[in-house]
């Protein structure tokens, strides 16, 4: 099945026997699946087959230079079970770096915490787009977990949305997404974290870099290994875009929306997103466009970082069917999920500025 072709999609609860063996005969064939995971809904491929692997890009509308995240079951806990899978090659990872990943190994698998590790040949190149390392992530789902065992595979899932767009955290999601173009989502309900995994990269020394913030804060990883500023490094994180996680309506910040709010209609209806409360955000935005019909969330009343992750992309997701226009508070907190939460606005509102910087341009 190509990823052009028009089928039905359908969403089953993924929590039955007879879901599993259909999504893992799927899955065999060289299907796409989507799959829960405990931070966002995936869409999964079997990692070895680069023709299954390709359908994903295609679907997705990804480009082929922003790399996959291997997922896989939870008795490769080590490097030398992830050697004898195929999956990495033993002979690149130094005794620092063995060291390095034995304790995050230990600590945070199965769970949010992706790993890069030197990609063993069996690992289509398409898979890694072409990098000497490939993403490894042990989820703590236990459908997904209970999946990869039914299907033996080890399984290529990036985010289930669209390239680009809000990351899923419901079935829904997906099926807006991607309905009509993969046969099967499995429906395990929200996601527990809302926001995708940390990403870390362990070097030679065995010093960590974070390439992506995530549902593992920086100060827990740092409780284990020592963890290294990173560098400018497009070359290792292709895929850590500047715009992404894009609403499908405009998003602004409230500092931006002071200067763009009168290209909005008066009436417009604007979804206001705060992390907590936070009476001068809501103020500010009402002085300034006092006709619009206002709607305000809050991620997390009571300031709990977890809770306003847990809400973010569904926030995002409800707003931009409803609404004319995203204003977002970023959380000006740095400890625990606040910068990650910030990074996906931050990088939400970006892709929306270069939008408008893109239309002044052409005229
Ligand atoms: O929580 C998650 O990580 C979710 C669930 C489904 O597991 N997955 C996810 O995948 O967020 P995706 O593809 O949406 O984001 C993965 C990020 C991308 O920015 C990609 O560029 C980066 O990981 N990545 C993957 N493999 C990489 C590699 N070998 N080197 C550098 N970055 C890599
Ligand atoms: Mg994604």
């Amino acid at each position: 099945m190509t990823s052009a072709a028009k089928q039905k999609t359908d969403v089953v609860p993924a929590n039955t026997a007879a879901a599993l063996q259909r999504a893992a005969d799927l899955l065999r064939v060289g299907e796409l699946v989507g799959v829960p995971t405990e931070t966002v809904y995936g869409l999964a491929a079997d990692a070895f087959n680069p023709d299954a692997v390709a359908n994903i890009f295609a679907v997705k509308r990804r480009p082929s230079f922003d790399p996959l995240i291997v997922h896989v079951r939870n008795t490769l806990n080590s490097v030398t079970a992830l050697a004898d899978e195929g999956i990495v090659d033993p002979a690149l990872i130094t005794e620092s770096m063995h060291r390095s990943l034995d304790e995050l190994m230990a600590t945070f698998w199965p769970g949010p915490l992706t790993l890069l590790l030197p990609r063993a040949p069996k690992i289509p190149s398409i898979v890694t787009s072409g990098l000497a390392k490939v993403a490894v992530r042990m989820s703590s789902h236990s459908d997904l977990q209970a999946l990869l065992d039914a299907s033996c595979l080890n399984l290529a899932a990036p985010s289930a949305n669209l390239f680009g767009r809000v990351s899923p955290t419901t079935a829904t999601h997906v099926l807006k997404d991607l309905d009509g173009l993969i046969p099967l989502i499995l429906d395990a309900g929200p996601c527990e974290f809302g926001i995708e995994s940390t990403i870390v990269d362990v070097m030679d020394d065995g010093a960590a870099v974070i390439l992506r913030k995530g549902a593992i804060p920086p100060e827990t990883i740092a409780k284990h290994v020592h963890i290294q500023q990173r560098q400018h490094t497009p070359a290792t994180a292709p895929g850590m875009l500047e715009m992404h996680y894009a609403p499908r309506v405009p998003l602004l910040l409230v500092n931006e929306w002071v200067n763009q709010a009168n290209t909005f209609d008066a009436k417009a209806s604007i979804g206001v997103l705060i992390p907590y409360p936070d009476d001068k955000a809501i103020e500010v935005i009402r002085e300034l466009h006092p006709h619009s019909s206002i709607e305000v969330a809050i991620l997390s009343d009571s300031k709990n970082c977890s809770e306003a992750a847990h809400n973010l992309f569904s926030t995002l997701r409800a707003f931009e069917a409803s609404k004319d226009a995203i204003v977002a508070a970023l959380p000006d907190q740095t400890d625990g999920l606040w910068p990650a939460i910030a990074d996906r606005l931050q990088k939400a509102a970006n892709h929306w500025a270069n939008a408008r910087m893109n239309v002044r341009g052409s005229t």
